[in-house]
């Protein structure tokens, strides 16, 4: 077992510290997606202008090449491993420029890849050529290759469109290089903009999509997917990059600044159109969603907390008999009813950021309750309310018929745990028989 460099509270940001090609055989886990900005060996000692200044292009030992074999070798290795670790239908993104790009396209082609398109990353501001003797270098290449011939991919064609004034995305991208506040925790020497990323990310994935960045550096990728609802694996082998990956991610753990990051990723047609896009969008079926019981009386009071408490052991011993993998569920639905009335959802809902179990003299409000522990669930924002999230609900209906014991927890007003697939497809049917 790999012990994580780092691993978030809310289990959608990992990060892995290490060669990749080393790592990535010891664990296993396919991927929906991967992103890799792998060295472009362009460490040769030459000389670029950075804000008006000469500097050396040289970025670390990890850039240095020792020729065309040895890039051909390098690339080889790691596009077999990454290979290994995707989906049959998932997709890849390189990025590169001249040094390294034609030995990335050869070698996927060499791995049985299919080539899907090379996006030109066109930058508003490159900087200026410093011997005048060639065109100023002001585009960066990613190539996007599926992992299987003959298994179709995933694309957002109606987004792209919508973000490209309704008419069809090119491949030509024109968005500008890194803006300073995307360096608020400390700067990598070839750190991507998140308006690359979430661009390419939402193009290729669907909420939750887990996705894999082998050369994660500072994360941009990580950042960019968990602001956008998706997972996240990096690996670096620079403790000092992983440190400021940390950063970001703890920085973005504040709704208020994911919020803010949000409106300034530069290529939406305005600033609210990532965070409404991303609020539409459907979770994929089979994330884990857990059922938490209110008393009618309480549902108002709820609604302005960003906790939940399930009962988990009484005062009498008993120990709840809680579904052991409620602490995977990433979404809180709120239900109702009982008794002589019908079970319903009520429409309050949330993302649930974690999950730990709390002794009642640490809870407010709570110490002379009759149940001596329970699990505090805390909650990513405050409930939000949804009329799509409301109707009744009838437990042998809502698990699969191996689900015995959910389906009891329910009917005893427990927190039990059920599939976005299986809400979903009782919604449907309570309507088609309404
Ligand atoms: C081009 S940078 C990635 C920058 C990143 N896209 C960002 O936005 O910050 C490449 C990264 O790969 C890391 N790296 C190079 N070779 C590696 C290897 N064999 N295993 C793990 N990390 C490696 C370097 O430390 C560097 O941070």
């Amino acid at each position: 077992m790999i012990k994580p460099f780092f691993k978030s509270t809310d289990k959608n940001f990992y990060l892995l510290h290490g060669d990749t090609n080393e790592l990535l055989p010891q664990f296993e886990h396919k991927f929906d997606m991967v992103f890799a900005d792998p060295p472009y060996f362009l460490s040769n000692n030459g000389l670029s202008i950075q804000s008006g200044k000469i500097v050396s292009v040289n970025k670390g030992n990890w850039d240095k090449s020792e020729g065309f074999e040895f890039i051909n070798n390098f690339n080889r290795k790691w596009l077999t491993l990454v290979r290994d670790k995707m989906k049959d239908n998932a997709t890849i993104w390189i990025s590169g420029t001249m040094h390294n790009i034609f030995s990335i396209g050869q070698i996927l082609t060499e791995l049985d890849f299919k080539i899907l398109n090379v996006i030109t990353w066109e930058k508003n501001n490159p900087p200026p050529n410093f011997s005048c003797r060639f065109f100023t270098h002001s585009a960066e290449q990613i190539i996007w290759a599926r992992k299987k011939e003959k298994v179709p991919h995933y694309f957002n064609y109606e987004l792209m469109k919508e973000l490209n004034g309704d008419k069809q995305m090119k491949d030509v991208w024109k968005l500008p290089a890194i803006a300073q506040w995307e360096k608020s925790c400390g700067k990598h020497p070839t750190q991507k903009p998140l308006a690359v990323l979430t661009r390419l990310i939402l193009a290729s994935t669907k909420p939750n999509a887990w996705i894999l960045d082998p050369f994660t550096g500072s994360s941009t990728t990580g950042i960019a997917a968990n602001l956008a609802n998706r997972r996240f694996l990096g690996i670096d082998q620079e403790k000092e990059f992983l440190e400021i990956s940390k950063n970001r991610k703890l920085e973005i753990e504040n709704p208020k600044t994911s919020e803010l990051y949000r409106n300034k990723i530069a290529g939406f047609i305005d600033k609210k159109q990532f965070s409404m896009f991303i609020e539409n969008e459907l979770p994929t079926a089979d994330i884990k969603v857990a059922l938490g019981f209110c008393r009618s009386k309480d549902l108002e009071s709820i609604k302005n907390s960003k906790t939940f408490y399930f009962h988990a052991v009484e005062s009498n011993n008993i120990v709840k008999d809680f579904p052991s993998d409620l602490f995977d569920a990433t979404k809180l639905l709120i239900y109702s009813g009982g008794r002589s009335k019908t079970l319903k959802l009520t429409g309050l809902y949330s993302e649930i950021k974690s999950i730990a179990l709390k002794h009642k003299s640490k809870i407010n409000g709570k110490e002379k309750s009759e149940t001596e522990f329970y699990y505090e669930v805390i909650l990513s924002d405050n409930f939000k309310e949804s009329d799509e999230l409301k109707f009744p609900i009838n437990p042998k209906k809502l698990f699969d018929k191996s689900d015995d014991k959910n389906s009891k927890l329910m009917q005893h007003f427990l927190p039990a745990l059920t599939t976005w697939n299986r809400v979903i497809n009782l919604k449907n049917n309570s309507k088609s028989e309404s």
